[in-house]
């Protein structure tokens, strides 16, 4: 297996199974705007109906309590979406606000020791039913910092401050920190569930003793889902351990909406918020939570096999030449090419499958540029997890729009790759001092990916 997943020195041609990056769950032929939206292919006929019916609910916009409509009611009482598909649009990524307002970032708050704020709670909800207050309008302004690139180009990057506008419910904790995020893209998330968390393990070197100046450390985090600490793996900081952990916790904190592993139905209202406590919530009548057990399954089933799109050209001799650069950049230190999932009896889709979604699924230290203050779990104010890549070059074409990182404040993958400081610095620095061609070819690489 070792010899499987090691990283190619031969680039004159595409490796075996490349073109298909979620192995037989790979989307064959569909590059336009609907190329996240698809399930995996080796799904049966009859598992798609369940597909089917987790992407109604990924859709389906909640309303509030008391309503008529009782399988949709529970909405808020605060919160920042009616829908999951409101923030992950079209499954893609989502982006910082712009002058229209944009629902697809969410503020996550937290004080030192990681404990969620006495009144804010987990995170900030712009939106609030009538009767309620807003805890805050989220607008961002940008500082514009200048790089000059070997060759005489100049990029300009964009270090974003926000304003969190008039908070509802009086001034935060002098200790609370924010993370502004956006939504990541949802494709091949059963797949990443699925890498053995052994290998994820294997990659870890927090003393850097192979001394190539990445470390690399495991996220671990408390699992409603395995009621267990677990190695997390989703989110920005890796902060939920599971695809149904991640989904509850969407519900609740985005959406207000209850499910077994969050059973109260006012979300992220806190103690001290005592209205939208008291307020009428959608459980208790034909319901426990205001979604249930089998909802929130099948909402985990549609997250887990949103199928990745297959390759473009990866025999293109400049998408050859750019993968030559990127491994030779040292980027697979960190967005590890391959993986090969485990043996899953219950899930065909993702069972030992070779993928290649570029990334460890570990923490780095990614220095002061992209450092926030806010803990979670192990992971400090300086540490991401590593983000997939696969997908990535369709952003554009899926969303109609090119933002990156997790705070989207980068405008194009160079932008990204610019912002790379902390165990990355090198990385960046050859990215800026290689030739235009170089730079062009690993963007083109990036592309096709
Ligand atoms: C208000 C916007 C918003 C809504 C609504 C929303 N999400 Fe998300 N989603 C995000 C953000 C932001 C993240 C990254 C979270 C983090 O870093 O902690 C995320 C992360 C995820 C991830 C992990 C992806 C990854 O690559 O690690 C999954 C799965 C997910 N959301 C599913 C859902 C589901 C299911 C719903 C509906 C119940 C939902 N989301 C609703 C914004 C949203
Ligand atoms: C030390 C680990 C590390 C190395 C080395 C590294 N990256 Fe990254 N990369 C990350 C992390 C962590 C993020 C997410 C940072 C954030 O969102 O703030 C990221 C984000 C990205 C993104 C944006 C992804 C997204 O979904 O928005 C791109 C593109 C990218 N890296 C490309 C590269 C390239 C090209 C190289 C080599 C020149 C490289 N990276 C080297 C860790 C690394």
């Amino acid at each position: 297996m070792a010899e499987v997943i090691r990283p190619t020195e031969a680039f004159e041609q595409s490796e075996p199974y490349e073109a298909l990056p979620g192995g037989a769950a790979t989307l064959r032929n569909t590059t336009d705007r609907d190329a996240f939206s698809h399930p995996s292919a080796n799904m049966s006929f009859e598992r798609e109906l369940d597909f089917l019916l987790g992407k109604a609910l990924f859709e389906k916009i909640w309303v509030s309590s008391p309503s008529s409509t009782q399988a949709s009611d529970g909405l808020g009482p605060l919160y920042d979406a009616r829908s999951c598909q409101a923030c992950h649009i079209r499954d893609g990524r989502g982006q910082p606000p712009d002058q229209d307002g944009s629902v697809s970032m969410i503020v996550r708050l937290a004080r030192p020791g990681g404990g969620p704020d006495p009144v804010y709670g987990r995170q900030l909800q712009d939106l609030a039913l009538p009767g309620h207050a807003a805890e805050a309008q989220i607008a961002v302004r940008y500082r514009e910092i200048p790089i000059e690139l070997a060759g005489g180009e100049t990029v300009v990057l964009r270090q974003p401050e926000y304003d969190l506008g008039t908070l509802g419910y009086g001034p935060l904790n002098g200790e609370t920190v924010f993370s502004a995020r956006v939504a990541p893209p949802m494709i091949g998330l059963g797949l990443l569930e699925a890498i053995p968390e052994q290998d994820i393990l294997a990659l870890v070197d927090e003393d850097d003793r192979d001394g190539n100046g990445i470390s690399g450390r495991a996220n671990w985090v408390w699992s409603r889902d395995g009621e267990q600490p677990m190695l997390g793996r989703f989110g920005w900081k890796a902060g939920e351990a599971t695809i149904r952990d991640q989904s509850a916790a969407a519900f609740a904190n985005d959406i207000g909406i209850s499910s077994p592993l969050f059973p109260d139905g006012w979300g992220d209202c806190s103690a001290a918020q005592a209205t939208c406590r008291a307020a009428p919530h959608g459980d208790g009548d034909i319901r426990d939570t205001e979604i249930d057990g089998a909802g929130l399954e099948l909402v985990s089933f549609y997250s887990r096999n949103l199928a990745v799109p297959e390759r473009r050209l990866p025999d293109d001799p400049e998408v050859l030449r750019g993968k030559q650069v990127f491994y030779d950049t040292g980027c697979v230190g960190c967005h590890v090419p391959k993986h090969v999932t485990a043996r899953l009896a219950d899930q065909p889709e993702q069972s030992f499958q070779l993928i290649w979604p570029y990334t460890d699924l570990l923490l780095h230290d990614m220095g002061d540029g992209l450092a926030d203050a806010l803990p979670e779990g192990r992971a400090d104010g300086h540490e991401w997890r590593t983000p997939p890549l696969w997908g990535i070059g369709l952003t554009a074409e899926v969303s109609g729009y090119s933002r990156f990182l997790h705070d989207g404040r980068a405008r194009s993958l160079l932008e990204a790759i610019l912002w790379h400081g902390g165990e990355a610095e090198p990385q960046q620095t050859a990215v800026i001092a290689m030739t235009p061609a170089d730079r062009a070819a690993l963007i083109r690489f990036l592309e096709s990916l």
